[in-house]
């Protein structure tokens, strides 16, 4: 690349502050120069300005001009060593800035690049296979207190929709109107499932269960039903619902029942149980500012439901045992990654499953989900600033600059559409 010649006046200037202030002989040999003089180190005084000029003789004149330099580079070095102090303080995207700008290339770095070590996803951390489902605090407690920060956009958030009472999805109150084959159960139907593009209808039967009907509504733009699956002859299936949806559509599945603590999803499937302490010390709650950099521990948590082509090794269901954030999920739910590499499988399901990859079994921490996805607001604006890594191939250009995004349709055979 060509240097131009102000970067590189730029460059040397740099380096000889850094030099300057880390020689102390040379602060000190300045020091006694201006003392020498016995004159305020005013711009003023020691430059042209209004007043007669300095009776300086021609040594003296040198070490003006030698202090003007000196004072502009000990300016820029201070400059230089406060970036340094912000910068092993300041974070970008829950990444210390440090390891960004490595990321991005910026900085060289001597740790393993993705790929070069394999590593067992295994062999880190906990489970709590066998174990009880942990108490904690439920969402409304929380909301009590994030009601103002966090409340409004849970409304809307697709994983607080994800399993709604009738009551509180107004927008579906007349959806079997004109449906006359579903006259019959539409009375019974006393849950929503899903939001953006599948509607499907469940029915509560006793403790942490639900029946799930086999009719599907197809949701189009706008999210109003444009097609109906399955509407001739609608049917309840009493199992399907904890046998293959309940560990990702509910919370706190309780492995040896089947049966779900809460419907839909509550702020403990991310967050885990969380310390009441923690309105004094934010460090201790998962994803806070102070603690979200731990890139297998985030990864774990959302790949406990977005992997949806995996299996519990020890209950053999196609969602994680008792999966409690903090846990390595990978200790019992299996997942065949070849199909990371399957280029007919949509960018949408690809590109999770290759993040995944990278960083349980490649040891990457960078990117994660959270580099590109913000929960609570519900979007993936970040990822436009994220530096650039071969996971950007999957939905953009592989060469020159990144423009749009490839168009995808998300399907799961798991989840039926
Ligand atoms: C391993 C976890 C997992 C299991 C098990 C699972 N799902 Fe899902 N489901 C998800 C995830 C994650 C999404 C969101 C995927 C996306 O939008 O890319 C989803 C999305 C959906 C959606 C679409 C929601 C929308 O409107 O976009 C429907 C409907 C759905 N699932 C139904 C089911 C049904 C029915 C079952 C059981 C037969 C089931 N799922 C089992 C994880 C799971
Ligand atoms: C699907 C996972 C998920 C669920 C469920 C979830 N959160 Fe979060 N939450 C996150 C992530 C991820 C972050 C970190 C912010 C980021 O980088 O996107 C976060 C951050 C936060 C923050 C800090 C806000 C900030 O600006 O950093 C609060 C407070 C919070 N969550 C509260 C809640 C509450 C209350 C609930 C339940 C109503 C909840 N969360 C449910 C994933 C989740
Ligand atoms: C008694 C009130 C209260 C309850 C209950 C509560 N929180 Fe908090 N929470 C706070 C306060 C106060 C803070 C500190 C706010 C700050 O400094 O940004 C906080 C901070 C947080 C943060 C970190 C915010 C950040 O800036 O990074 C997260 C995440 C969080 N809470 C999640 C939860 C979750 C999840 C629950 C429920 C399990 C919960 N809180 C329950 C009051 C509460
Ligand atoms: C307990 C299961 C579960 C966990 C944990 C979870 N998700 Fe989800 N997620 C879902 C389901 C289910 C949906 C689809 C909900 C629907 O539309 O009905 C979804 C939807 C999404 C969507 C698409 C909707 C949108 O608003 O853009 C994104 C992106 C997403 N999740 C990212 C994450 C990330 C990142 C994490 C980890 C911080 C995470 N999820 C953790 C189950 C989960
Ligand atoms: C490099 C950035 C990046 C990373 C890393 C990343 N995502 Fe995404 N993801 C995106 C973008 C961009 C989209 C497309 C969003 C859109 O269409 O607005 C997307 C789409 C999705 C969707 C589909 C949303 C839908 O429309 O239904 C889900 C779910 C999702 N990501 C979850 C995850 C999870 C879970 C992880 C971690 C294992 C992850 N992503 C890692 C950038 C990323
Ligand atoms: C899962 C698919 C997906 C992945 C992975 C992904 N992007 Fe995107 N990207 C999109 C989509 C879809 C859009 C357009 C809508 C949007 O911004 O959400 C987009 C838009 C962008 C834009 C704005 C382009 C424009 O024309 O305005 C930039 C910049 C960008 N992405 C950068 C990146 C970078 C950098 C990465 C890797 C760190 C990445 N993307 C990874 C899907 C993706």
């Amino acid at each position: 690349m060509r240097q131009s010649s102000a970067t590189a006046q730029l460059y040397t200037e740099v380096r000889s502050s850094l030099e300057f202030i880390f020689d102390l002989d040379r602060l000190k040999m300045i020091a006694s120069k201006a003392l020498q003089l016995r004159t305020p180190l005013s711009r003023e005084k020691l430059l042209h300005a209004k007043r007669p000029p300095l009776q300086v003789d021609a040594n003296q004149n040198d070490s003006i001009a030698e202090i003007e330099v000196w004072m502009r580079r000990l300016k820029i070095g201070a400059l230089i060593s406060a970036s340094f102090v912000l910068f092993a303080w300041i974070e970008i995207d829950g990444l210390s800035a440090r390891k960004y700008l490595q990321h991005t290339g910026f900085l060289r770095t001597a740790s393993p690049q993705p790929g070069q070590k394999p590593t067992d996803p295994a062999a880190w951390g906990s489970n709590h296979v066998g174990k009880p489902v942990p108490d904690f605090v439920h969402g409304d407690e929380c909301l009590f207190c994030h009601r103002n920060d966090i409340g409004p956009g849970w409304q809307k958030n697709a994983h607080g929709l994800t399993v709604r009472q009738h009551e509180d999805a107004p927008e579906w109150k007349d959806v079997f109107k004109g449906q006359a084959s579903l006259a019959s159960v539409a009375p019974q139907v006393d849950y929503f499932m899903g939001s953006r593009h599948r509607l499907r209808f469940l029915k509560k039967e006793g403790y942490g269960k639900f029946w799930i009907l086999n009719t599907q509504g197809e949701l189009g733009p706008g999210r109003q039903v444009q097609k109906w699956i399955d509407a001739q002859n609608p049917a309840w299936d009493k199992e399907k619902f904890a046998n293959r949806c309940a560990g990702c559509h509910s919370t706190a599945v309780d492995p040896a029942t089947k049966a779900f603590t809460g419907f839909g999803l509550d702020c403990y499937t991310c967050h885990g149980v969380v310390n009441l302490e923690h309105p004094n010390d934010i460090s201790l709650v998962f994803l806070s500012k102070k603690q979200r950099s731990d890139a297998k521990l985030i990864t774990s948590t959302c790949a406990q439901c977005h992997l949806r082509m995996g299996k519990s090794r020890s209950t053999g269901l196609p969602y994680p045992n008792n999966f409690v954030q903090g846990d390595n999920l990978f200790q019992d739910y299996q997942v065949d990654f070849s199909k990371a590499d399957d280029e007919s499988l949509n960018p949408g399901d690809r590109h999770i499953l290759k993040n995944v990859r990278e960083v349980a079994l490649n040891g990457s921490d960078f990117p994660t989900c959270i580099s590109c996805h913000d929960i609570h607001k519900s979007n993936s604006d970040k990822h436009r600033r994220a530096p650039r890594t071969a996971i950007c191939n999957d939905c953009h250009n592989a060469e020159g600059p990144i423009k749009g995004g490839k168009a995808y349709k998300v399907i799961s055979a798991l989840c039926e559409y």
